[in-house]
């Protein structure tokens, strides 16, 4: 079938401006975070001795940025684990400036006594991630990690110290791999930047 436009053959969104991480980049990077997770948790649970170890791993995705990333990432994690969704919103509509954070659920409740480990798309001010790391903290977790995607290179308003980093890249709008503008563009497979008329 024969398909209308230069954009789509090189597999970019029309709106695009260039890719920063393509989708081979991305691949590899998250079986090299699976790598480093699945030992460090192994090594605390073998620490910690629990008899079903495997079932004191939950994984708390942070929606809806984080939806392509978990998906690949608790794939290439070998571990009995369970897994928690929570939806966080800071950029409703057409912005690209935080409006500040509103979390949609309650942080579930089973978390006490389990190794947690938090997944999102990209620590940005840290205001979203403080957020969840305090909500999660108050129910009393044996531990708690938290993985990132992107951390971007700003200022941060809130400082957030994360264990696991894709990639640091510069202070730029991104979308792709589940980051969004506006609700789109979630489905580009590789990290791209906007094109400054689209925004
Ligand atoms: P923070 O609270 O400023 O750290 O922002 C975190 C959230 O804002 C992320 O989880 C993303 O959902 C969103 N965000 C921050 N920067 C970008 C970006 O460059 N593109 C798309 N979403 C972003
Ligand atoms: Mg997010």
């Amino acid at each position: 079938m024969r398909v209308a436009g230069s954009r789509y053959r090189r597999g970019m969104l029309p709106g695009l401006e260039r890719v920063l991480i393509d989708r081979s980049a991305i691949a590899e990077r998250v079986g090299d975070l699976g790598r480093r997770i699945a030992r460090d948790l192994e090594a605390e649970l073998a620490r910690t001795g629990s008899r079903d170890a495997g079932s004191q791993v939950v994984i708390v995705g942070v929606l809806t940025g984080s939806l392509v990333f978990l998906a690949d990432l608790v794939r290439e994690l070998p571990l009995k684990l369970s897994m928690e969704l929570i939806t966080v919103s800071s950029y409703p509509g057409k912005t690209t400036v935080s409006r500040g954070v509103t979390v949609h659920e309650d942080i579930p409740h089973q978390l006490g006594g389990k190794h947690v480990l938090v997944v999102d798309d990209i620590l940005d001010s840290g205001r979203t991630l403080s957020v969840i790391r305090d909500r999660i903290a108050a129910k009393a977790p044996a531990s708690m990690r938290i993985c990132v995607l992107l951390r971007k290179d700003c200022e941060r308003a809130v400082e957030v110290d994360v264990d696991y980093v894709g990639f640091d890249i510069p202070d730029e709008f991104v979308v792709g791999y589940g980051l969004d503008y506006d609700g789109f563009y979630r489905n580009n497979p590789d990290i791209a930047i906007l094109q400054t008329d689209t925004l």
